[in-house]
């Protein structure tokens, strides 16, 4: 008989008839006349009732039928006596297969070590089925919004970020590398015939896409090789970039609180069953926080100024770990002050350190020497820190010429770069979403290794 799904069987009104369900039983109960099971396939996070008639069924045929078993459930589909659902089925048919689990609260930790349970769990099947949604509702904001998806690659020659995290890509065997006089390896005869990595951001190549096109998104896997073992880095995470031709920097910090507020407002619209269910086992407040986002103007908080907030809450006997003196990098505990207990709201923001940001900033004007900022908009996010990485660009052929040269970057790796502001350049700015920092905020989970199906993180390459 063909199956239906879960969810669909819980809303149909197709009484009477029978109807098959397949998938794994969260717990059996009952009595000598009777017994239910609560069968899940992860359509849904709720449950079906299956009801078993101890007349028909005996309790040696139902003794496989335990927590984390797997079966196939033919019945009548009846409307429910019971509380807590409207319908339920009485079983007529059923099939087993064994895949026995114990009845308790499984570690987040302990679930990591095992690849095939962990999806399993009803805090993981809302996490990845949020997880659906959330790229969904970024693919529909971007094509709603005229934006056009924009492929850029993993494998690259260029280092986007200029932070040298990155994964070499080689087929050369490692057992028998040449060095040329200098001591270094000679990669002429490897696979591309230079030196390449996996990428750390596609915006460089999305800037091509915007500079043709005019509105580009990308979307895909993003890898950095950064020794970070934080509740909030990953090895490999995805990353939404966004470029855009003809914007200025508040035009770009409207795009990016438009987006986010959407992304929010549509896991409140779409997944309200998951979202209840971490609201109340996972973070009693997040249902509260994904709201006061949604209504909430982001702040628009210049470097300079934050650093001076934080000075004065110093001097007011807040403690820091890490220094925050002007030209800091700011670490996330500076971060979160300023959204969870200065501002109470997230903040974007701007008109960073030149020497702590990326080569492709715009630079500001008529900053002293020392003092020279770019026009930076990362967007801060409460619990989670830094959400959104965004910039205008640099178009000017000349200084960005300039910039590249001073960090002694390789100029033989961007000309192709540099070309998009040799002819034709434009002003434009971008931004980066880290997919994970968004799949943190709105499941309220606390570590970035549990919002992605195989998490890559030092040390950690399992499954
Ligand atoms: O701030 P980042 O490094 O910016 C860029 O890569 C720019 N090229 C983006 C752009 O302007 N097009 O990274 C952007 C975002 C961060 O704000 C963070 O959310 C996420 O990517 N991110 C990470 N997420 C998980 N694990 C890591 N190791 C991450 N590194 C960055
Ligand atoms: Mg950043």
């Amino acid at each position: 008989m063909q199956r239906t799904d879960i969810r669909t069987a819980l809303q149909s009104k197709a009484f009477n008839s029978l109807i098959n369900v397949r998938g794994w039983v969260r717990s059996r109960r009952g009595n000598k006349q009777v017994s239910f099971i609560a069968l899940n396939d992860g359509s849904t996070i709720k449950n079906i009732q299956i009801v078993v008639d101890l007349t028909n069924f005996s309790e040696e045929q139902l003794k496989p039928v335990t927590t984390g078993s797997c079966i196939s459930a033919t019945g009548m589909l009846v409307p429910s006596q019971g509380a807590g659902q409207d319908v339920e089925i009485q079983l007529t048919e059923l099939e087993v297969n064994l895949y026995p689990l114990q009845k308790k609260g499984l570690s987040m930790e302990y679930l990591r070590t095992i690849a095939h349970l962990r999806p399993r769990t009803n805090t993981f099947g809302a996490v990845f089925r949020l997880r659906h949604h959330m790229a969904m509702a970024i693919h529909t904001y971007f094509h709603e919004h005229g934006y056009y998806y924009f492929h850029t690659p993993l494998i690259t020659a260029s280092d986007a970020e200029g932070a040298g995290q990155m994964f070499q890509v080689t087929t050369k065997n490692l057992y028998k590398l040449q060095y040329d006089e200098a001591g270094h390896i000679d990669y002429s005869d490897d696979f591309f015939g230079k030196m390449t990595s996996l990428t750390v951001s596609g915006q460089l190549e999305g800037e091509l896409g915007a500079l043709a096109l005019g509105k580009i998104y990308t979307f895909g896997p993003t890898f950095r090789a950064e020794n970070s073992n934080t509740p909030r880095h990953l090895a490999e995470f995805w990353m939404i970039e966004p470029e855009v031709a003809f914007i200025d920097k508040a035009e770009l910090m409207d795009i990016e609180e438009d987006f986010i507020k959407y992304c929010v407002r549509w896991a409140l619209n779409n997944c309200q069953d998951d979202l209840q269910f971490l609201n109340q086992f996972v973070d009693k407040g997040l249902i509260e926080r994904l709201e006061s986002v949604v209504r909430t103007d982001f702040v628009r908080l210049p470097y300079t100024e934050g650093v001076r907030i934080l000075q004065e809450a110093k001097k007011n006997g807040k403690k820091f770990e890490f220094p925050c003196e002007w030209g800091d990098d700011l670490s996330s505990e500076h971060e979160r002050y300023l959204v969870e207990e200065h501002f109470r709201k997230p903040v974007i923001m701007t008109d960073y350190p030149r020497d702590i940001k990326a080569f492709y900033m715009k630079t500001n004007e008529g900053e002293e020497a020392g003092r020279e900022t770019v026009q930076g908009t990362d967007v801060l996010f409460p619990q989670i820190g830094e959400i959104i990485g965004g910039s205008v660009r640099e178009e000017s052929f000349e200084k960005l010429d300039k910039e590249i040269e001073r960090r002694g970057m390789d100029m033989s790796n961007y000309q192709w770069y540099l070309d998009t502001r040799r002819f034709g350049s434009a002003p434009h700015a971008g931004f980066g979403l880290g997919f994970e920092r968004l799949m943190l905020f709105v499941t309220g989970m606390q570590n970035i290794r549990d919002v992605i199906p195989f998490p890559r993180t030092p040390k950690n390459a399992e499954f």
